[in-house]
């Protein structure tokens, strides 16, 4: 671990991380990295380059990508992973986190989230405010649980998925990769096939699916 952190992307996510990164009290120094020019701080911290510059940084900073789309997060994890950045994770002090729970790099758990035991968070997945997930989940890489959404015991969601705002799903069930669940929904059977699904219970919209993610 370093002594600074670097978040890349210092829009609305990026600021949530930059805060939880605050309360965490462990970097003496957390900056930003961002595209856009305008932004020359947030919170009081500065934007110190662009988010492609990010390999003058390596050797003294921690790493953490708070950008809300799934792929791009995505693809800026690999890149990082490919030159053996130190790639942190984010727990909100106020979060709590059972017994048995694992979570790996580049995850952002936010706060008043709950996490029951036994559950195994992926790489670089967003568990956002509120957000309750329960005992034995299997939560894959990439996945942004939005706030407020309630995912019950034994649920298995697949790499990539975006669970929107306020949505539930209900227990033993499992989710494949790239879907949408629309905001409010509810997931009362299996999903199997990509795409995006809206109501209660959840119905298939549109079957291309993923795109979707990166429209926020
Ligand atoms: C499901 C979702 C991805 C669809 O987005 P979209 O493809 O842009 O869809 P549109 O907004 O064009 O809506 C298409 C239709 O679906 C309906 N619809 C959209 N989302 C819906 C939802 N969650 N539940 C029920 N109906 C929904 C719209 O009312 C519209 O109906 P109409 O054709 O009768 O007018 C989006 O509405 C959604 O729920 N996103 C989650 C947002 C979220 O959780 N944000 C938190 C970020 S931290």
């Amino acid at each position: 671990m370093n002594k600074k952190l670097i978040i890349i992307g210092a829009s609305g996510h990026g600021k949530v991380c930059a805060d939880i990164a605050l309360e965490m009290n462990q970097w003496e120094e957390i900056c930003f990295l961002d595209d856009n020019e305008n932004i020359k701080e947030s919170l009081g911290l500065s934007v110190i380059g662009k988010s492609s510059g990010f390999e003058q940084f390596v050797d003294e900073y921690d790493f953490f990508v708070g950008i809300g789309s799934n792929n791009t997060r995505k693809r800026i994890i690999e890149k990082l992973k490919r030159i053996n950045a130190s790639i942190t994770t984010l727990v909100h002090p106020n979060a709590i986190i059972g017994r048995d729970v694992e979570i790996q790099n580049g995850t952002v758990i936010m706060a008043g989230v709950v996490i029951n035991c036994s559950t195994s968070i992926g790489e670089g997945c967003i568990i956002n405010t509120g957000a309750t997930v329960d005992h034995d989940c299997d939560i894959n890489e990439y996945v942004h649980i939005s706030p407020g959404v309630n995912v019950a015991g034994t649920v298995n969601i697949g790499n990539n998925c975006w669970i929107g705002i306020g949505a539930s799903i209900i227990n033993n069930i499992c989710i494949c990769n790239d879907v949408i669940i629309g905001s409010g929904g509810v997931v009362v059977s299996n999903i199997v096939e990509r795409g995006t699904y809206i109501g209660v219970p959840v119905k298939v919209v549109k079957n291309e699916g993923y795109t979707y993610c990166s429209s926020f």
